[in-house]
């Protein structure tokens, strides 16, 4: 985010949040981002974004009406969005939009994003946000633009579907009870991560499991998306 954040470009840094839920990562990365604000006052610094999709506001209903629990509420941001789906900071280059709604009806309308923050529930709950499909559709909506995503999936049929999709797969930090978590790129050549991109042994670890695509694929939807994997140039060049 820092890095981002601190990029010598004029645009503004567009984060997708998507599935809001509680605000917990949207506040997170707002009060990063007010940190980066503070510690870097003398010089200029890229406004930030935030577009959350959500078509279910009541997690984020329910924490508001019990924010004494909550410390991340403790700021204007979560009630005007809940209010008014939108807020603007009074001092920072901050603007948060709410999308409320499907993600997959809505996100053609956004500004193409530099950071998604991917947070549906698992597969057997959100199923249309884990398909090959869907990412074929994220990935071409950013294709050209350097955009990271993030999300806390680690399963072997969600990153082959992001690497079908055309993505750079690469290993994100462990969180909570997950030893390790998945960074998607579009682009390759961001590979200030390069050590922990995924390479041949994922493919072997592919190769040997019993999940190895995503849902809903017919056999010759398999094959093709194992033709494109095996084709991708980050795996070829492993
Ligand atoms: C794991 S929770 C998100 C938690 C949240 N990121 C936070 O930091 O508190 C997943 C959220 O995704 C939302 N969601 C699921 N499917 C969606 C869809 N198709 N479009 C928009 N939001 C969706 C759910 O309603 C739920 O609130």
């Amino acid at each position: 985010l820092k890095d981002r954040v601190l990029e010598e470009v004029e645009s503004e840094l567009v984060v997708w949040d998507v599935g809001l839920g509680a605000a917990t990562n949207a506040m997170s990365l707002i009060s990063h981002y007010e940190d980066i604000a503070l510690e870097n006052k003398d010089r200029p610094i890229r406004p930030l974004h935030v577009i959350s999709f959500e078509n279910d506001l009541d997690s984020l209903r329910l924490a508001i009406q019990n924010h004494h629990h909550f410390s991340y509420l403790k700021h204007p941001g979560p009630f005007h969005i809940l209010d008014t789906s939108s807020w603007k900071s009074k001092s920072l280059p901050i603007r948060w939009t709410l999308v409320h709604g499907d993600f997959l009806e809505n996100y053609s309308n956004s500004q193409v994003p530099d950071l998604i923050f991917y947070d549906p529930f698992s597969y057997k709950t959100d199923s249309n946000l884990w398909t090959l499909e869907c990412f074929e559709k994220i990935y071409q909506f950013c294709q050209g633009h350097s955009t990271e995503l993030f999300t806390y999936s680690s399963s072997t049929a969600v990153r082959a579907a992001l690497f079908g999709a055309g993505f750079y797969v690469a290993q994100g930090v462990g969180t909570g009870p997950k030893a390790e978590t998945t960074i998607a790129l579009t682009r390759g050549s961001d590979l200030s991560l390069s050590s922990i991109f995924l390479g041949s042994a994922w493919v072997e670890k592919w190769n040997r499991s019993g999940s190895r695509y995503p849902a809903g694929l017919t056999l010759e939807q398999q094959a093709e998306l194992s033709r494109r994997i095996l084709a991708h140039p980050q795996l070829v060049a492993n």
